[in-house]
C-alpha cells in the first residue's frame, strides 16, 4: 500500500484528492434513485463546462451532451466509432502513437480505414492528412494529446479539413480535456472523449463522451437505418443519450466512481479552467526545463502546428542506458518511492514519461526531476539533480 510519501507521476491513473477518495466510501444507493440522479447531474454539469469552456478566456466553445460511461476511455472511443460508422463507411485515422493506433484498430472492426501514419513521436503533415480525406470519408479520428509520445496534435488544422469535406470528427481528448485548451465548435469536433483517471483527476474505470447535436443525429440515423446491427448493445449512443436526459445510465452505474467524478469536476470548477490550464502549462514547462538542465532531450519532434504536450513530458533516455539497461534506471526511480512510466510498445527502453495531470504541487514537480537526476546518477549517467531542481524553480517561482 503506497504511503503519503509515494509520488505517482504516471500519465494515468493520477493521484486523487482526499475529497475524491472519500467520496467513494459511502453506502450504495440505487442507480435508479433520485440520490443517484443528483450525482450524475452534478458530474454531467461539471463535464459540460469542462468540455465546452476549456479555454484561457473561459468563453463557451459549443453545445452538446456529456455522457458518463461505466468503463475507461477505450469504451468511449469505441462508442464514438461504432455509433457513427458502419461496414459501408470510410474512416481516416491519424496514427502517430499508441492511442492513434488504438482508434484506427477500433475503426477497423466497424468500417474501412485509411491510416495517415507517421513514426511514433513525429508530427503529422497536414497536407498528407488532406490527401487522405475524400468526399467519401464519413469520419476522421485523431488523438489530441498523444500520451505515448508527448505530442499535442493539430486538431484545429485537421478539424478545418473535416469541415471542408463535411465528415464527422471524433477527437480523443483523454489527456487534454481538463488540463489544456479544447475547443468544440472552432475545431469542428463532433464527439470528444475523455477519461476519469487523467486530467480530471478522478479514479480509473469511468470516462466521458461529449456528443454534439450533429453527432447525436448521425447516431440516431445510423441506428434507425441499420436497426441496431453492428452497434454494441452496451455502448448504444442513442440509448445512453436518452437515459442521460434522466441523469441515468442504461445499465447499472458504477456508483462510487460517479460520486468520485462529481467531486473531481467540482474541484476543477473551483480552480477554474483557465487557471488550471495555465498551471498545467507552467508545470509541463518546468518538467521540460528541469530535464533539459539534467542534460536530457525531449523525445517527440513537434513540427508545424504540432506542439509539445502540456500535460505530460516524454524524454529520450541517454543512449548508454537504453534497452535492457533501462531497467536499472527505472528501479532506481522506484526505490525513491516515485512512479514514472517507460515507453509503450516498441518505445519500451527508449524513453520515460511523467505526467503533470491533476493537481501536483510545485514541490512534487521538483521532486520528480530530482529523482530522475539521482536515478540517472545511480546508473552512471553524469548529471546534476540540483541544476534540474533549480530549473524547475525558475519556471514555477519566476
Ligand atoms: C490518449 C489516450 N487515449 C485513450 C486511452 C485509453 O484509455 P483506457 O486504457 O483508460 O481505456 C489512453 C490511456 O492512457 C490515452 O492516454
Amino acid at each position: 500500500m503506497p504511503d503519503d510519501d509515494f509520488l505517482l507521476l504516471n500519465p494515468g491513473p493520477v493521484p486523487l484528492s482526499e475529497d475524491v477518495r472519500t467520496a467513494m466510501d459511502g453506502q450504495m444507493v440505487s442507480h435508479r434513485s433520485a440520490a443517484f440522479e443528483a450525482i450524475y447531474e452534478r458530474a454531467q454539469d461539471g463535464l459540460d463546462e469542462i468540455f465546452t469552456r476549456s479555454t484561457l478566456s473561459g468563453e463557451s466553445t459549443g453545445d452538446g451532451t456529456s455522457l458518463v460511461l461505466n468503463g475507461t476511455a477505450t469504451m468511449g472511443m469505441e462508442m464514438a466509432v461504432s455509433n457513427l460508422v458502419g461496414p459501408d463507411d470510410e474512416v481516416v485515422a491519424l496514427v502517430n502513437g499508441k492511442f492513434g493506433r488504438r482508434f484506427a484498430r477500433i475503426a477497423d472492426r466497424y468500417a474501412t480505414v485509411t491510416r495517415v501514419e507517421v513514426e511514433w513521436g513525429q508530427s503529422f503533415d497536414v497536407e498528407a492528412v488532406e490527401a487522405a480525406i475524400t468526399d467519401e470519408t464519413a469520419l476522421v479520428t485523431v488523438v489530441h494529446n498523444e500520451t505515448s509520445t508527448g505530442l499535442l496534435n493539430p486538431v484545429s488544422a485537421v478539424g478545418e479539413l473535416t469541415a471542408e469535406y463535411d465528415t464527422l470528427f471524433a477527437v480523443d481528448g483523454v489527456t487534454s480535456v481538463g488540463g489544456d485548451v479544447f475547443r468544440i465548435d472552432d475545431w469542428h469536433v463532433d464527439v470528444a472523449i475523455t477519461d476519469g483517471q487523467k486530467a480530471l483527476a478522478a479514479p480509473p474505470g469511468i470516462s466521458a463522451v461529449f456528443v454534439t447535436e450533429r453527432a447525436a443525429e448521425a447516431a440516431h440515423e445510423r441506428k434507425e437505418a441499420s436497426d441496431g446491427a453492428g452497434i454494441p448493445f452496451y455502448s448504444d449512443m442513442p440509448w445512453h443519450l436518452r437515459k442521460a436526459e434522466q441523469h441515468q445510465t442504461p445499465f447499472t452505474s458504477a456508483v462510487p466512481l460517479f460520486r468520485a467524478l462529481a467531486v473531481a469536476v467540482d474541484e476543477i470548477h473551483e480552480e477554474g479552467m483557465s487557471d488550471r490550464i495555465e498551471r498545467h502549462r507552467r508545470q509541463a514547462e518546468a518538467f521540460r526545463d528541469g530535464f533539459a538542465a539534467l542534460g536530457l532531450e525531449a523525445f517527440p519532434d513537434a513540427d508545424g502546428p504540432t506542439e509539445l504536450s502540456n500535460t505530460l513530458t516524454a524524454i529520450a533516455l541517454p543512449e548508454a542506458i537504453r534497452g535492457d539497461d533501462a531497467t536499472a534506471f527505472f528501479d532506481a526511480v522506484a526505490e525513491r518511492d516515485v512512479s514514472i512510466s517507460g515507453g509503450q510498445a516498441h518505445l519500451g527502453g527508449d524513453i520515460f514519461r511523467v505526467s503533470n495531470m491533476g493537481h501536483l504541487t510545485p514541490e512534487q514537480v521538483a521532486r520528480g526531476v530530482r529523482t530522475v537526476g539521482e536515478a540517472l546518477g545511480d546508473v552512471g549517467v553524469d548529471c546534476d539533480p540540483e541544476a534540474g531542481v533549480a530549473a524547475v524553480e525558475d519556471v514555477l517561482n519566476g
